[in-house]
């Protein structure tokens, strides 16, 4: 049988939800490209699953650097003809304690929308001849909880707190519909992933809500196989549709 193949953005943090993803799917025979902003951080994410005996390489991919998504679609086209899962997961949280929509800078802005909207968009769009090449391809978009906070203001005014990364979010859901849509006429299906509140930055401390990166790693690798026939333009949340 020929081996899927899975790319995983964001996943060059040993502790992060990047790289638990990166080992659910290897660990369900993927093989996985391991990518992170430094070429060092991915490979040696990807050295770790290989010393576990999965499959996988690592890439550097900075989601910022958009010219570098062509070269890279080629490089795959190249060697494997095609992408069975994409995993957007890599993200940027740069405004933690700004209280409303008000006191967010341009710059906050703009890093959010960059890495959490623009790069998923772009990145996707490069890869598409790969994604619609597979039998099954899945795309999955990491959301947030945080949109909410937006989504839920035609029922209840109130401030959006980190209001740059909790905007990114709700457009990153808009943009899972977009390509969906897009997606429609092919068997690629595109959905979105509420990881839920999970413990993938011990340094700051782990809350008695927080689930282990794995955990909520099964969720994700769960979207990214999902059965002919399942939705797409969905959000999930531990693998119920709430979106
Ligand atoms: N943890 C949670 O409780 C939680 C809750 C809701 C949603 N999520 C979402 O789940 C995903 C993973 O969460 P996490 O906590 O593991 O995230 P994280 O560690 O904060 O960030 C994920 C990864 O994104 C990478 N990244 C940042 N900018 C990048 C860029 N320009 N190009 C490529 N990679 C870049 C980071 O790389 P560096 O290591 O180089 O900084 C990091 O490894 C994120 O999309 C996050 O928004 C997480």
């Amino acid at each position: 049988m020929t081996q899927k193949i899975a790319l995983v953005t964001g996943a060059g943090r040993a502790e992060g939800l990047g790289f638990a993803t990166a080992r659910a799917l290897a660990e369900q025979g993927f093989h996985v490209f391991v990518t992170a902003r430094t070429v060092a951080q991915a490979e040696a994410q990807a050295a770790a699953l290989v010393a576990e005996g999965h499959s996988a390489e690592g890439l550097r991919l900075d989601l910022a650097d958009t010219d570098a998504f062509a070269p890279l679609a080629e490089r795959l086209r190249t060697e494997h003809g095609r992408l069975d899962a994409l995993v957007n997961n890599a993200s940027v949280f740069p405004d933690m304690g700004t209280p409303t929509a008000l006191d967010a800078s341009a710059a906050d802005i703009r890093a959010a929308f960059d890495v959490d909207v623009v790069g998923p968009w772009a990145l996707t769009a490069a890869l598409r001849e790969l994604l619609v090449a597979a039998p099954a391809a899945r795309v999955v978009n990491l959301s947030s909880g945080a949109f909410w906070q937006v989504a839920g203001l035609a029922d209840e005014a109130g401030d959006v707190g980190a209001p740059a990364y909790s905007f990114a979010k709700h457009t990153l859901n808009a943009l899972t519909l977009m390509l969906a849509a897009a997606f429609r006429d092919t068997p690629v299906l595109v959905n979105a992933v509420d990881p839920g509140q999970v413990d993938t930055h011990p340094e700051l401390g782990t809350d008695d809500d927080d689930v282990p990166p794995a955990e909520a790693a099964k969720w994700v690798a769960w979207a990214a196989t999902l059965p002919a026939g399942a939705p797409s333009g969905a959000v999930f949340a531990d693998g119920e549709r709430v979106g």
